[in-house]
């Protein structure tokens, strides 16, 4: 829209009244109705529709409405929308306070210019004075081009609160359109990002450059559409099949957290429903080989339909997200036996060390269910630095000074079982089912290892081999020598888990854990 002179400022009071409803006519329009309508056309929503179904009814206080770009060249002193491509303020959501951000592609492609990144930083800042979350809903094509380094520069000031908030408030980013360049490191640098199938793209660089750069032919939703960042890259922790269903789940998503680092979850209230655990009791095949949905496990054992999974569909062998119990807020870490047997390997390790660090973060208590057989051998696991990257897991745990609680309720073997929230590495409560089976390695692996001679020897090695390793079952596949070493703090029934882990919370309500004076320390990133 082009700027016209404005006669009114020296006109009546209604003159002046005039003014401000045009102005604000004019800001509401974005970048006027025919790109709305396209907007629309794309199935999409606009970023003024975004908000208003994100916050309560009625709660949206914008700010900065009226702020132009700065840029002339290439005639953008002619080109002027009020706005400059985002809506930014503050309201709530179910009665708590949120800043939140929308990107406005019908300007300029919601392209981020100096005066736009000015606008975010504003807010961004104010939330980390008033220790509220921020929430980004992004639809842009990264630096506004006719801006050059300028823009450049807007992202850096943002990239650098990102850093600064990141552990005092929750930054939640959306995706709702494409997102190039600049516009993916910041929501990257934040603690969760959502994606919407089919309409929504992250990538450094689009199809076209890779096609120069590389000669690959990609589209853009197999570079980097929800699918693909919710599954094989894991950038996505949320994907929704639509926008309301994204800006849903945020709504969600914020139910579980507190609004700073200095304050609690929300307590919610919540049925006992006892019965339910009763089903614990079988839930463990008599097979010690044979999987089961750790999912029902913690379905049981947490209030009634409470569990929301994160990164649902990416490294499947790890299960984590946010439960309560007794109406509190918990993040649960969990092995999965009907996947990959639960193995941790590269990306799992990522995925948990990642989930257990936000939890740490904003004193959300933990909560692991281990059945894991150890990490995953091989070449690629290896040369995909599994090391690094279980170590990871390892110093996230160690480090974290949240309530911390495990329970062990099948194999708990090899380093796995070190790295899972153990007792020597500062969790508060570790319970094992009867089931468990905590050792250095499975008995038919540890029996030909440490019985090879006399296997060897046997007239019937086979029948040598199963007799050792029952021998070795015997004493290692259970619970009861951490027990006795007080490694594990008591062996519970599993149709108990639920009324001993309320309490054991209960119990750690006013825990307070320290680290040594530090820096920071040096995850091994
Ligand atoms: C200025 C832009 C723009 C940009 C889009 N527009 N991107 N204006 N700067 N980066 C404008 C278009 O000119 C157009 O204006 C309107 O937005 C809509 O764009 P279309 O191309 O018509 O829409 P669509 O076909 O949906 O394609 C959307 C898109 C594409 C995929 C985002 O526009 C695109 O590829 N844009 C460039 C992406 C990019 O390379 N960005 C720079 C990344 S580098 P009109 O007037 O017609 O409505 C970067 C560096 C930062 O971000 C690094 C920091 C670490």
């Amino acid at each position: 829209m082009t700027t016209k002179p404005d006669q009114s400022s020296t006109g009546s009071h209604t003159d002046k009244r005039q003014r401000l409803e045009t102005k604000k006519e004019q800001a509401f329009l974005g970048g006027g109705q025919d790109r709305i309508d396209a907007q629309h056309a794309k199935g999409k929503l606009t970023a003024r529709e975004r908000v208003h179904l994100l916050l309560d009814n009625g709660s949206f206080e914008e700010i900065g409405a009226f702020v132009k770009h700065r840029s002339t060249d290439f005639s953008m002193d002619k080109q002027h929308f009020m706005g400059d491509g985002v809506v930014t303020g503050y309201g709530t959501i179910e009665g708590r306070l949120v800043y939140i951000f929308s990107q406005d592609f019908t300007v300029f492609g919601g392209s981020l210019s100096e005066t736009h990144a000015e606008k975010i930083c504003k807010i961004m800042d104010m939330a980390m004075k008033n220790g509220a979350p921020i929430i980004g809903l992004n639809d842009s094509g990264g630096a506004r081009i006719q801006e050059g380094v300028v823009s450049l520069g807007g992202y850096a000031d943002i990239f650098f609160r990102n850093t600064l908030a990141s552990g005092v408030v929750p930054q939640i980013s959306a995706i709702m359109g494409p997102c190039a360049g600049g516009a993916v490191y910041s929501p990257a640098i934040t603690d969760f990002i959502l994606m919407v199938e089919n309409s929504s793209y992250m990538f450094v660089t689009g199809p076209n450059v890779v096609k120069t750069v590389t000669n690959e032919e990609v589209s853009s939703e197999d570079l980097g559409g929800a699918y693909v960042h919710g599954t094989k890259s894991g950038v996505a922790h949320f994907t929704s099949p639509n926008e309301l269903a994204c800006l849903n789940q945020i709504k969600t998503l914020l139910s579980y957290l507190p609004s700073n680092c200095e304050e609690q979850a929300p307590l919610l209230s919540f049925e006992l429903a006892v019965e339910k655990c009763e089903e614990l009791k079988s839930i463990i095949p008599d097979n010690p080989n044979q999987p089961y949905d750790i999912r029902k496990v913690i379905e049981l054992v947490s209030d009634k339909d409470s569990f929301y999974e994160v990164h649902k569909n990416f490294a499947e062998n790890i299960v984590v997200g946010f439960a309560r119990l007794a109406g509190r807020s918990i993040g649960i870490v969990a092995n999965q036996p009907a996947y990959l047997a639960g193995v941790l390997d590269v990306k799992s390790s990522q995925k948990g060390a990642r989930f257990v660090r936000f939890c740490d973060c904003f004193n959300i208590p933990l909560l692991v269910f281990e059945d894991v057989p150890g990490f995953l051998p091989g070449t690629d696991q290896e040369w995909n630095a599994i090391i690094t990257n279980g170590a990871k897991l390892l110093y996230a745990f160690s480090e974290a000074t949240v309530p911390r609680i495990t329970v062990i309720t099948r194999k708990a073997y090899g380093g796995a079982y070190d790295v899972m929230n153990s007792k020597h590495i500062g969790a508060d409560m570790n319970f094992a089912w009867p089931t468990a089976e905590i050792a250095v390695m499975g008995a038919r692996g540890a029996a030909e290892i440490i019985f090879k001679k006399e296997i060897q020897q046997a007239d019937d090695s086979e029948t040598a081999w199963k007799e050792k390793e029952q021998e070795y079952a015997h004493i290692f596949a259970n619970p009861y020598r951490a027990a006795e070493r007080g490694f594990i703090d008591e062996v519970i029934f599993p149709e108990e888990t639920r009324i001993k882990l309320i309490k054991a919370y209960k119990m750690l309500e006013n825990k307070v854990d320290t680290r040594p004076r530090k820096k920071h320390g040096n995850i091994p990133l």
